[in-house]
């Protein structure tokens, strides 16, 4: 009977990519994807370190993963990702059940690790040698998929003070263009309308390597027949340049969202985090922005509680939000992470205090979300259909081009543009009729 394995994924969409590669792996090795944890014979958790909270989450699942490997014998438990990264050696002692450790550049030996725990070897692997040679393994793309995410680059060279990406990705390393102008027309041909391209800093693509800047990578996808939308995170304010900019007003397959994470409002802060803008920089470059595309979207990331933040510094975050009025964004407190210069840092905000700073920012983001939401009511918003609806089986969903999920009815093919009129608004996501026409 063929084996098969169940894979969990943590963390952010570059860990969606790898998983979905490491899935590829384990398929040409001869297994299937195992429906439930309970089913698999392998289980592979792809993991994530960006916050204390991930580590515990996974250390809590290893804990599971040990009884649920000796109701049955020959099951093995395999850890990757940024987590593996970071712990290595720790997290084997931590949890001696685990057969296989690998790290963020240790995918494409994924079966050969597999086979040797199967003769009770196991094996750790952390090697961070810069070779990217799990980039030629095509990432596993579910059937009827309409957009897929493409991985531009890997790594960060920011070191951002509060940040433990660059430590377990590595320095940043951009992919060929060619390869990902051939890796996207090959998913086109396989009824992918739309792209997201991930890097942890996309406008800094191919600098390193003299590759052709993003810009115009962005042109070379837009030519691709049948690939009609074209989204990227994640940008760094410091980085998004003019000519990237400008493509906003020109490309009408680039879409008009943009993430734009600015962690903090006071200049202050911002300084001591190393983000390398400025309060004033970053609402200039959004004013540009919505000038050359009007009603473009915008969302965000912020960090409360950074060592040193007082009220005054986080008000300042509060009032770029007012300024702004993002679509949504998403919202951490700080948490200190092994080997960042903030975890040196001393001066820290007390939890209690960041906890209600963290809530304060929520409720203000909760209403502008509402606010964006509602005024799509009564318009008519083009849509790409992309599966039938969670809440709704009788309805269908898909997202606008601003990156806003719509359910809707009566339920056109996945696939299709449409036009919706939307009707209604929820607090993540609007409700609408279908038009006849086609958009
Ligand atoms: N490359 C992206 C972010 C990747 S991490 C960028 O530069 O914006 C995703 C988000 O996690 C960050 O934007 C930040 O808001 C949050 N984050 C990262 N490290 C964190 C930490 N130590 N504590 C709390 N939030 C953190
Ligand atoms: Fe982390 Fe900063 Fe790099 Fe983003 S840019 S991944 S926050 S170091
Ligand atoms: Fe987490 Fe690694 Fe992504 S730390 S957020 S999975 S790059």
């Amino acid at each position: 009977m063929r084996r098969s394995v169940f894979i969990k994924t943590f963390g952010c969409q570059m860990n969606a990519v790898d998983s979905a590669r490491m899935f590829s792996l384990m398929s040409s090795a001869g297994y299937l994807a195992a429906p439930t944890l309970e089913d698999a014979d392998l289980v592979l958790l792809n993991t994530c370190s960006i916050r204390e909270k991930a580590d515990q989450k996974i250390y809590s699942d290893l804990g599971t993963l040990r009884r649920w490997k000796q109701r049955r014998p020959g099951r093995l438990v395999a850890v990757g990702g940024c987590l593996a990264q970071q712990d290595g050696e720790a997290l084997r002692a931590r949890a001696p059940h685990v057969d296989i450790v690998f790290g963020t550049h240790n995918i494409a030996n994924l079966p050969g690790m597999v086979r040797k725990a199967d003769r009770s070897l196991p094996t750790i692997a952390l090697g961070m040698d810069e070779e990217m040679t799990h980039w030629d393994v095509v990432p596993h793309l579910p059937v009827g998929a309409v957009s897929a995410m493409v991985a531009i680059m890997q790594g960060c060279d920011n070191f951002c003070a509060y940040c433990v990406v660059p430590l377990v990705r590595g320095r940043e390393v951009s992919r060929r263009a060619a390869d990902i102008l051939s890796e996207i027309r090959a998913l086109a041909g396989r009824g992918v309308m739309e792209v997201v391209l991930l890097g942890q800093n996309v406008n800094s693509y191919g600098k390193k390597e003299g590759e052709i800047p993003f810009p115009e990578l962005l042109r070379r996808i837009s030519a691709i027949e049948r690939i009609r939308r074209i989204r990227f995170i994640t940008s760094h304010p410091r980085d998004l340049d003019d000519r990237t900019i400008r493509l906003f007003e020109e490309m009408e397959t680039l879409c008009p969202h943009v993430h734009l994470p600015l962690q903090s409002g006071s200049d202050r802060i911002l300084e001591a985090m190393g983000r390398g803008y400025t309060r004033g920089e970053y609402l200039s470059k959004i004013d540009a922005l919505r000038k050359l595309r009007p009603g473009i979207a915008f969302s965000s990331d912020f960090i409360v509680g950074f060592p040193g933040e007082t009220e005054d510094d986080f008000r300042e975050t509060l009032s770029v939000m007012g300024e702004v009025r993002f679509d949504s964004s998403f919202s951490f407190r700080f948490s200190s992470r092994p080997g960042t210069r903030a975890a040196e840092m001393k001066v820290m905000v007390d939890p209690m205090e960041a906890a209600e700073r963290l809530r304060r920012l929520q409720e203000l983001q909760a209403m502008h979300t509402r606010e964006r939401l509602t005024t799509q009511i009564g318009r008519e918003v083009t849509v790409l259909v992309e599966g039938t609806s969670a809440r709704d089986p009788g309805m269908r969903c898909g997202r606008t081009a601003c990156n806003k999920t719509v359910n809707f009815t009566p339920g056109s093919s996945v696939g299709a543009i449409r036009s919706i009129l939307v009707t209604g608004a929820g607090t993540h996501s609007l409700v609408g009729a279908e038009r006849t026409s086609d958009a």
